[in-house]
């Protein structure tokens, strides 16, 4: 049945997210970085956030800057608006994806687009390597309806965010340097899913919702499971479960990173805030003036 996987990926480690906030005052779950865990190279960050109370989120996250990697925000439920100094506007709807290469730099600001009601939803950081963390910043967003979806015969469902599937569906993110794939999947309860992953690559699974196993183990939702090193995963549905798998090619390179910045030395860290302070960044277009 899974004979194009000959080397099954296990799990080396099970993390939970802590509580916490960013922005100005979102609650959230950050899953990566995590106490104890190696890093998931290119994997920076992972944070989760998830709540129908608008005290929660309804602050945002106003104008701040990034540099050295890419974000990717991904929706389940609610809506985020997104305005940028490089003059992208944009409205990220439940199902739909935002993948921002900040390179040499952007400064953005991310507020809900709602004003009650479930926001569920997720921000993973993406290293960029040495030689693209200075070029010249991309953005990519796509609507629910864009996402390429796959439907398997034992009826697992998948969206694919970026990245080739087993049966050959790709997603419409294809350009990320560290060849990452990211993928939503919905299993009925009691079915297997198997999925090619490039030897190499880190990976990680986060289960939303349900009971899955991965070899002999169980995850429960809201834990990530690290990925040992093989040529896919096969994983099986106790229950009815909603995951993300993604994996990345990693960079091998040094990490500095410091608050929105992530470069390879704590001097080019150092150069950020200075080009920061200095106005380098640009500036967020006023949403009045769009309107008008
Ligand atoms: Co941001």
């Amino acid at each position: 049945m899974h004979t194009q996987i000959k080397h099954p990926r296990t799990i080396s480690q099970k993390v939970i997210g802590r509580d916490t906030q960013d922005g100005a005052g979102v609650q959230l779950k950050r899953v990566l970085p995590a106490p104890g865990l190696r890093l998931l190279d290119p994997f920076l960050l992972l944070d989760v956030f998830s709540s129908d109370n608008p005290n929660d989120y309804i602050a945002g996250f106003p104008p701040h800057p990034h540099r050295g990697f890419e974000t990717v925000t991904y929706l389940l439920a609610g809506q985020m608006r997104h305005r940028d100094s490089a003059g992208h506007m944009g409205v990220i709807k439940a199902g739909g994806a935002q993948w921002i290469t900040a390179a040499s730099g952007i400064k953005h600001s991310e507020m809900p687009e709602q004003e009650n009601g479930l926001l569920h939803g997720f921000q993973l950081w993406v290293n960029l390597p040495a030689a693209k963390k200075m070029g010249p910043p991309a953005y990519q967003e796509f609507n629910p309806e864009q996402i390429i979806e796959e439907t398997r015969s034992n009826g697992v469902k998948l969206r694919v965010v970026s990245g080739t599937t087993l049966e050959g569906t790709t997603g419409p993110i294809t350009t990320t340097s560290t060849d990452t794939i990211y993928l939503d999947i919905s299993m009925p309860t009691g079915t297997d899913y198997s999925e090619l992953i490039p030897q190499g690559h880190n990976a990680f699974i986060y289960l939303v919702d349900g009971s899955i196993q991965i070899g002999q183990e169980t995850v429960v939702p809201g834990e990530l499971a690290a990925l040992n090193d093989g040529d896919g995963v096969v994983i099986y549905s106790s229950k009815k479960s909603h995951m993300l798998l993604i994996a990345g090619r990693p960079t091998g390179e040094p990490v500095a990173r410091h608050g929105p910045f992530v470069m390879n030395t704590q001097e080019e860290i150092e150069q950020a805030y200075r080009d920061y302070e200095s106005g380098l960044f640009g500036e967020v277009g006023n949403a009045h003036d769009e309107v008008a």
